[in-house]
């Protein structure tokens, strides 16, 4: 599992052989590291995957070649300048041509990061199948910020990390530099991230101290050929505790000199240091309303020192105060749709893809749309702090899919999430484990995840579909099978913990299995009975304006439709309604008969994937070693996974029907077994 998608195995030998008479001679520049890096790469995957080292510059100029450069590296590409400045800084195209009588494929683009991108394309090319004839790609990122999240502290503990310990050996950095680091940065390229948040954003002041900002140069060094910017998450109090001032009011002048000289200190050691990532006033951490200030004042100050150099404030929208309100899922519009206008324009405001935490559904965030003079950044979960950890099988591609679709009607129809981003934000699944994310197929969410902060219109299906090949094998008959579990599995996951709109009933403080009873919580909002509300005549959290409103936080036509019960979409309907126990569904049914039916088809999608699973499993014959279209080894820890996802799902169907049976009252429908 370490080799992630890009593992690089010999294909086929008919379709290695066509590469090769495809691709022919390698013309790449190797002057800068970023040029080295790219050629490098493109030797290992070559190597790898046709069996044969690509030659080097050879002095006859005739056959077929693979150019890479920019207009500056190669005198070939030189005569695209105009047309690859329309790509920007990242973008590359791939286009086969003829040139000076010879067949040429190009890789090219502005500058070198780009051509290391187009590099990982074409290798993603030639590890899916694909045809090189007629080749003619132009790829540019649609949004600027496309940054991994490590909730990572500086003792190794990863907070909501199921994947083993952090990456980062603070201990022994500066001194050591792990070639893993690079592996990492290799495979954030390959997908096209250009920033990584090193610490958590729980953080501690220590990760702005002189001997930890030498460590994070280090791994800025390393990952900078890579087009990877470092950042780091800053406590707001930080002058407090590093500084020995008295206060971290962000009006106070010497305050104000404090983070200026602190920007100074790391952009002397970092100098294409990203910026700061800030959680304040939230879940006790420190912050500018602890002075009586907004959370504009807090970032603008951050703002005002990072801004000579160039770095970026991200400015975390998660407000969870200690006050209960009304509705929790109000509280970050409540707080911050007002600010719209008044942040530095290097400021970023971060918020979760839905309102509340990361549920396995949640409507689309309302400040999305909301403000239009702010850029805004999608923050999504990789690691699966309520969908299993990483035991269970839930490709995120559709649930990230499925809000960037949704449409905020902002600016009339149409006006989707993805097109009011600004980048994307997503807490990473990546620690010390062997397969990096915990399990096989967890690594697919850190790879869509990439894939669609590239470029937010993509389908998950066709990034499922991608991963399958690299991972596993681009044979048909393993990428359909693979790609058919993984587009059932988030679904699944919603309906054995959360159907129909249910939300936070996990239980508290783990966040793994079910709890939707009081379970004594000191905080109303603690417990999932805040957030069900069933009792004995409905189910569900009314958000409409005869409840809390929350609805109305969108814009009208999306207020309109989810606000009314005739038209809410049924996947979100107890997000927004309390609902009678016999409403008619669109099936016929009751909501009680639907919602215990959902519960037990998630445990058989459950069931569905090990079949299908099964279907690849290696087999024996006679003393010759397991052979199959996937490897025993991974085969084997998949299955095992799905064996306990399968248990685990029964769980949660048992524990919750069991529950909302005790508080409705209901008979269990007919054909459904009465829990254990
Ligand atoms: C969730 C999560 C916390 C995290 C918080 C955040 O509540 O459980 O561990 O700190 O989100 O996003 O800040």
């Amino acid at each position: 599992g370490y080799a992630l998608w890009m593992r690089y195995l010999p294909l086929e030998p008919a379709l290695a052989a066509d590469y090769r008479t495809h691709l022919g001679e390698v013309l790449a520049p190797d002057r800068t590291p970023t040029q080295r890096v790219a050629r490098e790469e493109l030797e290992r995957g070559l190597s790898g995957l046709l069996g044969s080292a690509p030659r080097g510059h050879a002095a006859a100029a005739t056959g077929p070649a693979l150019v890479l450069g920019t207009p500056q590296s190669s005198t070939s590409i030189a005569p695209l300048r105009e047309e690859l400045a329309s790509l920007g800084d990242e973008g590359y195209l791939l286009r086969r041509t003829r040139m000076g009588g010879r067949q040429v494929l190009l890789v090219a683009a502005r500058r070198d990061i780009g051509v290391l991108h187009g590099v990982f394309h074409l290798l993603r090319l030639l590890q899916t199948g694909a045809s090189l004839d007629a080749l003619e790609l132009r790829e540019s990122p649609r949004l600027r910020l496309r940054v991994l999240n490590h909730w990572d502290n500086l003792d190794g503990h990863v907070e909501r990390g199921y994947a083993g310990r952090s990456l980062w050996d603070w201990q022994t950095l500066p001194e050591w530099r792990d070639p893993r680091y690079t592996d990492y940065a290799r495979a954030n390229a390959s997908l096209g991230i250009n920033g990584t948040v090193l610490n958590n954003v729980n953080a501690s002041a220590q990760s702005l101290a002189p001997d930890y900002l030498d460590k994070a140069a280090t791994l800025a060094d390393m990952f900078r050929p890579y087009g990877i910017r470092v950042y780091l998450s800053a406590r707001f109090s930080a002058p407090i505790e590093l500084g020995g001032l008295k206060t971290a009011d962000p009006l106070d002048p010497a305050v104000q000199r404090w983070w200026r000289d602190k920007a100074d200190e790391i952009y002397a050691r970092i100098p294409d240091f990203g910026g700061l990532l800030v959680k304040a006033n939230s879940e006790g951490q420190p912050g500018p309303q602890d002075y009586g200030r907004s959370h504009a004042d807090g970032a603008n100050l951050l703002a005002d020192a990072l801004a000579p150099h160039g770095g970026v404030v991200m400015w975390r929208a998660f407000v969870y105060a200690h006050d209960v309100p009304a509705d929790r899922a109000t509280q970050a519009y409540s707080e911050f749709a007002g600010l719209d206008g008044a942040f530095r324009p290097n400021v970023n405001l971060q918020v979760k893809n839905g309102p509340l935490d990361f549920q396995p559904r949640e409507p689309f965030h309302p400040l999305f749309g909301a403000m239009p003079r702010t850029p805004l950044m999608m923050e999504v979960q990789i690691t699966k702090e309520y969908l299993g950890f990483a035991t269970h099988l839930v490709y995120l591609g559709p649930l990230y899919e499925e809000v960037l679709r949704s449409d905020t009607h902002a600016r009339g129809e149409g006006s989707t999430v993805a097109q009011v981003l600004a980048g994307m934000a997503g807490v990473a699944n990546i620690g010390t484990d062997r397969t990096w994310s915990g399990s096989h197929f967890d690594q697919a969410n850190w790879y869509a995840f990439g894939r669609l902060a590239w470029n937010p219109r993509q389908s998950a299906r066709d990034i499922a579909a991608d991963w399958a090949a690299m991972t596993f094998s681009p044979d048909p008959d393993v990428v359909q099978p693979i790609v058919a579990m993984m587009m059932a599995s988030r679904e699944a996951a919603v309906n054995y913990m959360t159907p129909l709109g249910l939300h936070h009933l996990m239980a508290r403080g783990h966040h793994y299995g079910p709890g939707p009873w009081v379970d004594g919580g000191p905080r109303a909002d603690w417990t999932s009975v805040y957030y069900h509300r069933a009792d004995r005549n409905g189910i569900g959290f009314d958000r409409t304006a005869r409840g809390s409103n929350a609805v109305a936080q969108y814009a009208p036509a999306v207020a309109a439709r989810h606000g009314d019960l005739a038209q809410v979409p049924e996947p979100l309907l107890l997000w927004f309604h309390h609902v009678p126990w016999e409403h008619r569904m669109a099936s016929g049914q009751t909501l009680w008969d639907e919602l215990v039916g959902r519960y037990s088809q998630g445990v058989r999608q459950v069931q569905a994937m090990q079949a299908t699973w099964a279907t690849l499993a290696p087999v024996e014959r006679g003393s010759a070693p397991l052979r199959g279209k996937v490897d025993a080894q991974r085969h084997a820890q998949v299955a095992a996974y799905l064996r306990i996802q399968r248990r685990e799902a029964q769980w949660w169907r048992d524990a919750s029907v069991a529950y909302f049976q005790s508080v409705s009252g209901r008979p269990l429908p007919a054909g459904e077994a009465a829990p254990p």
